[in-house]
């Protein structure tokens, strides 16, 4: 630990990274995965749960916290840390993304973005700077710009006036934010799918000199070769001695296709969403526990795996909960699918410091296509 923020890679092979980003509180090991904490609980899981499988950090929502209990009140009650008891690391984002994708009525400008809250239909309004305010009253360690992310497909002037604006918005936070030495607002790079966009994105944001850089506005409807070609024209911009983070990323597949391109860091309410729908990560591959092949099948998950969600539950039993709803079904399919990312990272970072990335990216691969057990 220290008592500023800093970013140390410890090994590289090829353009995989293995690094450590380092903060009063706490250390991230990277390439991480943060499991999505959006209104102050990773759903269905104890934090201290979280904390075993070897998660160093996690997220928080900007937006879900000002409606719902309000970030003045969780500065008075002490902060996000103290509130949900997680001692560790937090990164928020900023709100632009969730405005556009859950709230009603929305109108965004130059000042910031207007929109109707999904909880009680509240009109609120956030400008770069009460982003940046909100991220500090939470008490977030790692703090996001203001950005605006368009859907793909979209106009290349769509495009590009919103990466224009989420770069001048980008300047308002790094003011807002000031000197903050034991914590860290990020850029995020947008441009959607067009390459100079996303060029003229990094090389701006990388003069601002930031604490640390994501890449934004990927994985919203464009085919995983587009992301990962987003990612190879973004990242020979981004500086390399900065964290770079790729927001809302993704599928284990997606991981390590973008980890072998030089991502550090990951979110994704993947593991946590699909959990509770049913579905289990495995190193086999997904198996999607609804289905009535798994009625009668009193195998294990998988019997090596590290967690207990996985080994000593039966198919049949999973297959009961997710079909009666119970809840117990949603807490053991996200408990072995947390398990399993976090796994996953930490099998990356090993084969990265003993420089067999790409054979352990292979056997990983292969081992998913031979299917379930
Ligand atoms: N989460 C996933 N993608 C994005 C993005 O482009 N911007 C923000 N702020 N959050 C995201």
């Amino acid at each position: 630990m220290t008592e500023t923020f800093q970013f140390k890679l410890t090994a590289t092979d090829g353009k995989a990274r293995r690094g450590e980003v380092s903060m009063p509180r706490g250390t991230i090991r990277t390439p991480a995965f943060m499991p999505v904490g959006t209104v102050g609980t990773v759903k269905a899981m104890y934090l201290d749960q979280v904390r075993d499988l070897g998660a160093d950090i996690i997220l928080g929502n900007t937006y879900h916290l000002m409606l719902r209990p309000g970030a003045e009140r969780v500065a008075r009650l002490g902060g996000l840390h103290e509130l949900i008891r997680w001692k560790h690391p937090i990164l928020t984002d900023s709100g632009g993304f969730q405005v556009m994708s859950l709230s009603g009525l929305r109108k965004l400008d130059e000042q910031g973005v207007t929109f109707k809250s999904h909880v009680d239909g509240a009109l609120h309004h956030m400008s770069p700077e009460r982003s940046i305010e909100i991220q500090g009253l939470l008490g977030s360690d790692i703090q996001m710009q203001l950005d605006e992310c368009v859907a793909l497909p979209a106009s290349p002037k769509e495009i590009e006036r919103a990466m224009e604006m989420s770069l001048r918005w980008a300047e308002r936070c790094k003011v807002a934010f000031g000197d903050q030495p034991g914590k860290a607002m990020f850029g995020i790079v947008q441009g959607g799918d067009i390459p100079h966009l996303r060029v003229r994105s990094a090389q701006a944001l990388a003069a601002l000199d930031l604490k640390g850089y994501a890449i934004g506005g990927l994985a919203v409807g464009e085919p995983q070769e587009v992301m990962l070609d987003m990612i190879d024209t973004t990242i020979p911009h981004m500086p390399a001695e900065k964290p770079r983070y790729l927001m809302g990323v993704g599928t284990p597949d997606d991981m390590l296709k973008s980890v072998a391109r030089g991502v550090d860091m990951f979110d994704c309410v993947m593991p946590t969403r699909s959990g509770r729908h049913g579905l289990a990560f495995t190193r086999r591959g997904r198996i999607n526990l609804r289905n009535a092949r798994h009625a009668e099948d009193m195998r294990p998950l998988d019997e090596e795996s590290s967690c207990p969600a996985a080994r000593d539950y039966s198919r049949a039993y999973l297959h009961h909960l997710v079909r009666a709803n119970e809840s117990l079904g949603g807490m053991l399919l996200t408990w072995n699918n947390l398990s399993y990312y976090q796994d996953l990272m930490a099998g990356i970072r090993k084969a990265i410091e003993e420089g067999r990335f790409a054979d352990f990216m292979a056997q990983t691969q292969e081992e998913w296509a031979r299917g379930d057990l």
